[in-house]
């Protein structure tokens, strides 16, 4: 007997996961451990690479994104995020010794990042797969590969998938203090009626911006791919500092904004963006830890992107069922396999 899902339903049971994935993470994340992350980070520390390079799409670009942040500034590295169409249709073939190429992919079956990976590692480059497919042809053809262990993701929407990538490469890169997450989360998504009350304010909006600094960069831009494809809200990302130059022009009554703001260095340089969205008498909902909306809980800066993507998976799946949709199922997307 086939049961109909209610709108929504996959999607609600996959956000509701994560603290059980991150929880699974953190206790396969050492050496033996079912995500092969130490055996990674232990290849990453031999070759010790100069440069790091990462390949993704969609939500696990938003990812990648996070781990520009991440090891430029815990490892003063320097980072380049890869369009792939560099390697794949402009056929450029490059030295890549003392580089370190990370793909990331829910999937594992994204065919350009798989191209990009093998001309990579044909120009010396270390290749590292992030995945959630231990059998997919971007798992079994890096030189190591990292789990994400979040299980089988069904609604076309990435949820559990994307923070899941995002501890991984924190642990990845070193990151430590992960513990109270899964706790910490498990709250968040406890206030699920918050959101959906917050959703009724954004039935009708046709605009949306959203917006970040720093490390909450990666949440704006991954909370308006969520607001987009489940809610076909029009929703526009931009760095706290990039709105400021021109941008801001957009802003007005009808079009409504939300800004992450969390403790930290980034939320501290911020603050103008916020006074400047004030000035112009913005519609403005803050979200994060130093906001004054939907205020979360206080972790390390690089771990606040975890928690803070929670609020925004809950209230697009809310805003996309108040307008009619199913978000497990948006018109005309398809998620990705690793047929494809
Ligand atoms: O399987 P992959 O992570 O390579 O897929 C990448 C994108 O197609 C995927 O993230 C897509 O953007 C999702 N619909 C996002 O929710």
């Amino acid at each position: 007997m086939t049961r109909t899902l209610s709108p929504g339903a996959l999607m609600a049971a996959e956000t509701a996961e994560q603290p059980a994935v991150w929880r699974r993470q953190l206790a396969e994340a050492g050496p033996g451990g079912a995500s092969g992350l130490a055996e990674a980070a232990e290849l990453v520390r031999r070759r010790a690479p100069r440069f790091v390079l990462l390949v993704a799409r969609g939500t696990s670009d938003h990812a990648a994104l996070y781990a520009k942040y991440l090891v430029e500034i815990t490892l003063g590295l320097p980072v380049g995020l890869v369009s792939p169409s560099t390697y794949t249709a402009y056929g450029r073939r490059p030295d890549l010794r003392d580089v370190l190429m990370v793909a990331v992919s829910q999937s594992g079956g994204s065919p350009d990042l798989l191209r990009t990976l093998e001309v990579a590692k044909a120009g010396g480059a270390l290749t590292v797969s992030v995945t959630n497919n231990a059998a997919s042809a971007l798992a079994t053809t890096a030189d190591a590969h990292v789990d994400v262990l979040a299980g089988p993701e069904r609604a076309v929407a990435a949820t559990k998938s994307y923070t899941a990538q995002l501890l991984a490469l924190n642990l990845l890169f070193g990151g430590a203090g992960a513990d109270a997450l899964p706790d910490l989360g498990d709250a968040i998504l406890a206030r699920d009626a918050e959101l959906a009350a917050l959703a009724v304010r954004y039935r009708f909006a046709e605009r949306m911006i959203t917006t970040g600094r720093g490390y909450s960069y990666p949440t704006a831009r991954e909370a308006a791919l969520k607001l987009m494809e489940t809610a076909y809200v029009s929703a526009q990302a931009f760095s706290g500092a990039d709105l400021l130059h021109g941008p801001l022009a957009l802003v007005e009554p009808r079009v409504p904004v939300l800004a992450v703001t969390s403790a930290g260095a980034g939320g501290q340089a911020f603050a103008p963006v916020l006074d400047a969205l004030a000035e112009r008498r913005a519609d403005v909902v803050t979200v994060g830890s130093a906001a004054r909306d939907v205020v979360l809980p206080e972790t390390a800066e690089p771990l606040a992107p975890l928690l803070e993507i929670l609020p925004f998976q809950l209230l697009a799946r809310h805003v996309a069922v108040d307008r009619g949709g199913d978000p497990d199922a948006p018109r005309g997307l398809r998620k990705v396999t690793e047929t494809l």
